[in-house]
């Protein structure tokens, strides 16, 4: 193996073996760049040390597992944590794994031409404990697979690349979860949990088994530039998940999917309550999203660890069953509230606005029917749509009223087939002001015009600035 050296031209490496003259010795096995091609890119941290997947090993033939070759890889890399990092690269190819486990102070780098394939052989793939704030599987009750690409207890961690692929080869699951012959829950594409300074960027991620991204108990998280692509009738493909994390922001990323673009998540029932971690500090912006079935944006419909200060401006929905959804039910307590949405661009919606208080869909019989969410705080402005449906289906809990929703600034072009009940509100409450068609009696529009609150301040990690790495 050559030892690892840092290279800042390193893309397209030959292999050179020098054979000496009358000697015959070996000399050097190593590797000689090709000069002209230098790619830069934008991450929290730039590493001292970096790798190419092949010196381990790695066949990027479609065919041949790489699992070992990304673990011993990432064991290697893993001992300069403390000098300065490392980076490895996944060079053009089509290169075969099962799940691997990331390390801190690493970036995973994939060139624009490499394509990671999960592998569809099950016995690959880990099995991983069911996580605490949800009590079983989504799919099934028992443990579940670890995701392909997976972290826990991490810190600073680099998921990015030139527009380089990362396919899950999900047929294989959605087929064996449509005819219900999974014992396990699916795996996810890529999970990062308890960890924190984590960056997804600059990937092409498609056909995930379940949710594509989901970060899970951790903190300061930038997803940028990210294309997420899925049939819009496959199983749970949600794009992103933040679930129970603080401080994250999602931006500039393009999804189509057949479940929720981007799912606002902290735990289920009982489970979740226990855990007690909401999802805060949360900005998502630049989103484009396509999901005939699904939102742009849930917030739940698992809250029960709470959800607060999301953000959310300039996010476009074509083709899309609602732009933000609250999901939640009887049972899952806590609260969703502050939340902020600035700049709608919608076309072809079933419903502008969605509030749902009887989503159901309990992880068992154990949850507390006294444990009411606490819905309010929602504040909409400055939307344009076309060719809805239903403006709005707003549908609170009798006796725990979603309260203090503010809709503002709203032009809303009703299609051919529209409804003729265009605002469907029942234990809701809040104003509205400039908003067409008329709404609903129970969010009254003002006298005097005004627009709904959105946050003045960034949030921290709106501050957090990129480094310029070279590979
Ligand atoms: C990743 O780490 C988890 C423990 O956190 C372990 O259960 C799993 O087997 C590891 N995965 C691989 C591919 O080694
Ligand atoms: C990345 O690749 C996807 C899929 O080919 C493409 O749709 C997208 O436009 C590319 N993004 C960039 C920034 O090149
Ligand atoms: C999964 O459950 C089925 C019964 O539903 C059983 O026949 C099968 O052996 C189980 N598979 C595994 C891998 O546990
Ligand atoms: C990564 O994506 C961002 C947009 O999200 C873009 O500005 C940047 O140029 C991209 N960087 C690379 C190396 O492709
Ligand atoms: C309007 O929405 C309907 C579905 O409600 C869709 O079939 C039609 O193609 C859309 N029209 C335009 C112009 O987007
Ligand atoms: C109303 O919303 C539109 C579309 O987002 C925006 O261009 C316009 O500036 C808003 N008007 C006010 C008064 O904020
Ligand atoms: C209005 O909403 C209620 C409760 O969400 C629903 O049961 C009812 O069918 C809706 N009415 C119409 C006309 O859509």
């Amino acid at each position: 193996m050559c030892p690892t050296l840092r290279s800042s031209y390193v893309i397209d490496m030959i292999s050179i073996v020098l054979i000496l003259g009358s000697l015959g010795v070996r000399v050097a096995e190593c590797r000689v760049a090709r000069n002209s091609e230098t790619t830069a890119f934008s991450a929290l941290n730039c590493r001292k040390h970096s790798a190419v997947l092949t010196e381990f090993g790695g066949v990027g033939d479609g065919k041949t597992s790489n699992t070992k070759a990304f673990a011993n890889a990432i064991s290697k890399l893993s001992q300069f944590a403390s000098d300065g990092g490392a980076q490895l690269v996944v060079p053009a190819g089509r290169w075969l794994t099962g799940p691997f486990n990331l390390t801190s102070h690493f970036t995973l780098f994939l060139n624009r031409d490499a394509v990671i394939l999960a592998s569809q052989d099950e016995s690959e793939w880990p099995q991983l404990p069911v996580l605490p704030s949800y009590g079983r599987g989504r799919d099934a009750p028992g443990g579940r697979f670890s995701s392909l690409i997976f972290g826990t207890h991490l810190t600073d961690v680099v998921i990015t690349g030139d527009n380089g692929t990362i396919d899950g080869q999900g047929s294989y699951w959605w087929v064996k979860f449509r005819q219900q012959q999974l014992n396990l829950t699916r795996p996810y594409l890529i999970e990062i949990m308890n960890s924190n300074q984590i960056q997804i960027s600059n990937l092409t991620l498609v056909n995930s088994p379940s949710w594509f991204v989901h970060p899970i108990y951790s903190s300061d998280i930038i997803i940028q530039g990210l294309t997420i692509l899925a049939p819009v009738d496959s199983p749970n493909t949600d794009g992103i998940d933040p679930d129970s994390c603080s401080n994250i922001r999602i931006e500039d990323t393009y999804i189509v999917s057949g479940d929720d673009c981007v799912a606002v998540k902290s735990g289920w029932d009982e489970y979740g309550i226990k855990v007690g971690i909401p999802t805060q500090h949360l900005i998502i912006r630049r989103l484009t999203c396509i999901s005939p079935d699904s939102a742009m944006i849930a917030l739940g419909s698992e809250m029960s660890g709470g959800i607060q200060d999301v953000r959310a401006e300039d996010i476009t929905a074509i083709n899309t069953q609602s732009a933000v959804r609250i999901k939640t039910a009887v049972g899952r307590g806590a609260y969703v509230k502050d939340i902020f949405v600035k700049g709608m661009n919608l076309n072809t919606m079933k419903y502008v606005f969605w509030m749902t208080g009887s989503y159901g869909s309990h992880p068992d019989p154990g949850f507390n029917p006294k444990a009411l969410p606490s819905i309010t705080g929602i504040n909409y402005r400055d939307v344009v749509a076309k060719n809805v449906t239903y403006s709005a289906r707003l549908d609170g809990i009798s006796n725990d009223p979603f309260t203090g929703i503010c809709i503002s600034n709203v032009s809303i072009e009703v299609s051919e087939a529209k409804k003729k009940l265009q605002w469907n509100c029942t234990d809701v409450a809040g104003v509205t002001s400039n908003v067409i068609p008329e709404p609903c009696a129970l969010l009254p529009e003002k006298n005097v015009k005004f627009d709904c609150p959105y946050p003045q301040d960034k949030l921290p990690i709106e501050n957090v600035q990129l480094k310029t790495c070279n590979l």
